[in-house]
């Protein structure tokens, strides 16, 4: 095979042209931009995999609340910061029956989307001590996040989990926290990108490290429920998708509906505040929300001045998708189901074509299939990979912005190829390994 899919001179010339020097420290939305390029000008579509965007229609029930909300007149009424009764009550009832946990309503705040709600969650953590601001990254990790503090001007510490796991976890965690300046804690589980899941007895232990060095622990549920190979979609019956929040009272939790509900648009996500952390004081929190209670620096201080609540018209639909599914009336993770379908056809897919997967276990069992999976190929950088991927019409993202150890991965996401594209991704893969590269 002498030729690409598509010109190698095409996609380096847009490259040059976006100011895109090192793809694989290119940012998630960057590489949206540069694939819409190609696409357009060499008229070939992508086999997308770079964005986590969901690849199914949003849930019907938002649509709907949303619309009969915005009949009702909501869209000219600024929404309660705290946020509307309706969704405090449910996000409260979902914290209950799915993760076994009590958090009264006072801390089940809307936010646009879990985005805001880290950034709120930053911005009134890392102040509530003078001498100690870090946020620690179990990564890899969501890169935003990272970008968030980066703009918050506040320091940040990260390690790969991958070779810690298990009893490994608690010296690690205990030789970065040594220095005393580390406040928060933030990890996804399951993890974008590498779709690992900690265990209870991870849990447990970052909840002891939490509980004995005052840290609070930002624990991001982005894609609550989906490691597949427990069932943890029946409100109030075990198994309960694991949380911190069994382990500690120093605990945020971030819900996104993005993922779960296909809302991503809407921007709405449930941000949970355990009931010590929502009333306990800290005067450091004055000087910058005058107020020193951390509820109502997050809500009062953090949320008001970022944008003065959550769209009100999303807060019912939230409040009616959640009710749906704590009442048992709505399965929503049946409806994602499809996402771990499609990475066990992808990644039979890519390992037929040479390829590697990276982080390919949890501990001693299989990885889960859900939204994320994580390729390499030949020892190939990362950088080398995803700029000769490019030629054949296959996007991905770098593990090196992710905090990722690994110098040689990129991360695939499942959500929007579709089933029949599977055999052009096959095809493609094909070519892609029986090329010979004579430089990048
Ligand atoms: C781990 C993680 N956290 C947070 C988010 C953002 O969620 P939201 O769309 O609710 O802002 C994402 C989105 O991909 C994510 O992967």
């Amino acid at each position: 095979m002498k030729t690409t899919p598509i010109s190698t001179n095409l996609v380096d010339t847009i490259l040059k042209e976006l100011q895109i020097e090192k793809i694989g420290k290119a940012s998630i939305r960057q590489i949206v931009k540069l694939v819409n390029e190609i696409e357009k000008a060499s008229g070939v579509p992508f086999i997308r995999m770079e964005m986590g965007v969901p690849g199914i229609s949003a849930t019907q029930i938002g649509v709907d609340a949303e619309i009969k909300a915005l009949e009702r007149g909501v869209a000219s009424i600024y929404p309660s910061i705290e946020g509307i009764p309706e969704v405090k009550k449910e996000i409260s009832r979902f914290v209950k029956l799915f993760l076994d946990v009590d958090v009264s309503e006072n801390g089940c705040v809307p936010t646009v989307g879990s985005m805001q709600g880290a950034y709120a969650s930053f911005l009134a953590l890392n102040r509530r001590h003078k001498d100690r601001q870090t946020t620690l990254f179990i990564d890899p990790g969501f890169p935003v996040q990272k970008a968030q503090l980066k703009t918050l001007g506040l320091p940040f510490k990260s390690f790969d989990v991958y070779n810690y796991r298990n009893e490994k976890l608690k010296d690690k965690l205990l030789e970065i926290i040594a220095d005393g300046t580390i406040s928060s804690i933030i990890y996804s589980n399951p993890n974008n990108p590498s779709w690992i899941c900690f265990t209870e007895n991870e849990l447990k232990t970052i909840a002891e490290i939490a509980n004995k060095y005052d840290i609070v622990v930002i624990e991001d549920l982005a894609y609550f429920g989906m490691d597949f190979r427990e069932d943890y979609g029946n409100p109030g019956v075990a198994p309960y998708q694991p949380s911190i929040a069994k382990y500690t009272d120093n605990y945020f939790l971030l819900i996104s509906s993005s993922k779960v509900f296909s809302y991503a648009g809407q921007r709405i996500a449930s941000l949970v505040i355990s009931d010590k952390l929502f009333n306990q004081k800290f005067e450091n929190l004055s000087s910058y929300f005058g107020m020193d209670s951390l509820g109502q620096a997050v809500i009062y201080g953090a949320l008001y001045t970022l944008s003065s609540g959550t769209s009100h018209a999303s807060q019912f639909a939230l409040a009616a998708m959640l009710k749906a599914v704590n009442n048992g009336e709505y399965k929503f993770l049946d409806y994602v189901k499809v996402y771990k379908e499609k990475a066990k056809l992808m990644k039979k897919i890519f390992v037929e074509n040479a390829f590697s997967i990276v982080y390919d276990k949890d501990i001693d069992k299989e990885l889960a299939d859900g939204f994320y999976f994580t390729i390499s190929y030949k020892g190939l950088s990362s950088e080398d990979l995803l700029h000769r991927l490019l030629y054949f019409g296959i996007s991905a993202i770098s593990l090196d912005i992710t905090g990722s150890e690994r110098k040689d991965g990129l991360r695939a996401c499942t959500s929007t190829i579709k089933v029949e594209q599977l055999p052009e991704l096959a095809n493609r893969l094909k070519i892609f390994n029986n090329y010979t590269f004579e430089k990048c």
